[in-house]
């Protein structure tokens, strides 16, 4: 029974296989192929995920930012998301799933947790919550915590991605590390190109700020990072939560809350009344001689979704800095102002 057609159909799998890989190897690297942006089309989020699935990184949009994605159970596809970003292995990564029940063997979910995921998922809420034993996410994509960051995020291509990418998927925000986060495929691909296997095109980001980070992991919530579910509303469920502090002692509770980041090319400078010589001047309200507007009527979630394009836009050699117009510190607006103070920190 060796031999004959057996060989034949062993050595056609063989083939199909090799030329499969190939191809997806091809698609990992070749720069030309690389750039495409695709829009997100059934079959291309089914790509995506095969992509995924085979190790490789893919960008999709959520409704806050776009992401930066791969297979969050293996090691090899998580350490390819650091290299990408050039990004600092104690900086741990978010794994996002299709809904609450995707993170069942990964983390352990109390009542709070519970409530929480009811409420805002799917939405712009990560929670960190402790690592089960054989949790099968990679140790990297947590940074060797004994937590793991957890999130369901509201856009219908990262749902369908993520439910046929059939793992928990790791993603950062898709830009080079310490940079603006990136709101549409373009901006993926200014950042990133030849990094990736594909980016899922799917419009501009309704929320434009990252999500909140709450720390479930002691007994004390403690909001890590402000973002696009506001501190009051994680106040009206959970009663006190806490706010953790970037400069505290012994260091930052959330690895990434780095000083500088989300920065552009220029300086930022807060705070400001008017543009000075050479300024660019980022408005909020009425002004008078504003370069762009976060929002004129002062929305503070038209001007979240707006800050990170417009922050690009304004990042040109023409201009000397980018001077921004003082912004309410309630509601997005706390999301806002700790962007925009990382956006004008001293650089490392
Ligand atoms: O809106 C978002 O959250 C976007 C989209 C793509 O989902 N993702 C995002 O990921 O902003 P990233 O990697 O740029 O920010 C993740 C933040 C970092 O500040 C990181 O330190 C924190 O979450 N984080 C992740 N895992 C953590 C953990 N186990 N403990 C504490 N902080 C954690
Ligand atoms: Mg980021």
């Amino acid at each position: 029974m060796e031999g004959g057609p057996f060989i034949y159909l062993r050595l056609l799998l063989s083939l199909t296989f090799l030329l499969t890989f190939q191809s997806l190897a091809h698609r990992r690297l070749s720069p030309s192929e690389s750039m495409s942006i695709t829009p997100a089309a059934d079959a291309a989020i089914a790509e995506a995920a095969a992509f995924i699935r085979s190790g490789a990184l893919v960008a999709f949009p959520t409704e806050t930012v776009y992401g930066l994605g791969g297979d969050a159970t293996n090691d090899r596809a998580v350490a390819a998301i650091f290299a990408a970003k050039g990004r600092p292995a104690f900086n741990p990564l978010i794994v996002h799933g299709p809904d609450r029940n995707s993170f069942a063997t990964a983390v352990i979910m109390d009542d709070r947790a519970s409530r929480l995921a009811e409420r805002f998922w799917p939405g712009p809420l990560t929670m960190v919550l402790p690592r089960r034993e054989g949790s099968g996410v990679s140790l990297l994509a947590s940074a060797g915590l004994d937590s793991i960051a957890v999130r369901v995020p509201a856009h219908p291509v990262a749902l369908s991605l993520l439910q046929a990418a059939r793992t928990l998927v790791a993603a950062p925000s898709a830009n080079p590390s310490g940079r603006i986060s990136p709101t549409t495929a373009r901006h993926v691909a200014d950042g990133l190109t030849g990094k990736l296997a594909m980016i899922l095109d799917g419009g501009a980001c309704r929320v434009g700020v990252e999500s909140t980070v709450i720390d479930l992991s002691s007994e004390i919530p403690t909001l890590l990072r402000p973002g696009g579910v506001t501190l009051e509303a994680l106040r009206a469920l959970l009663g006190t939560v806490a706010v953790a502090n970037a400069s505290q002692s012994g260091g930052p509770r959330s690895p990434g809350m780095l000083a500088s980041h989300y920065a552009p090319t220029l300086p930022v400078r807060l705070e400001a009344t008017e543009a000075r010589d050479g300024e660019a001047l980022l408005a909020f309200g009425p002004a008078a001689d504003a370069d762009l507007n976060l929002s004129l009527t002062r929305d503070l979630a038209e001007a979240a979704a707006n800050l990170f394009s417009m922050l690009r836009r304004l990042d040109r050699p023409d201009f000397h800095g980018i001077a921004v117009m003082p912004i309410p510190d309630d509601g997005l607006g706390l999301a806002i102002n700790d962007r925009l103070r990382r956006a004008a920190a001293p650089r490392g």
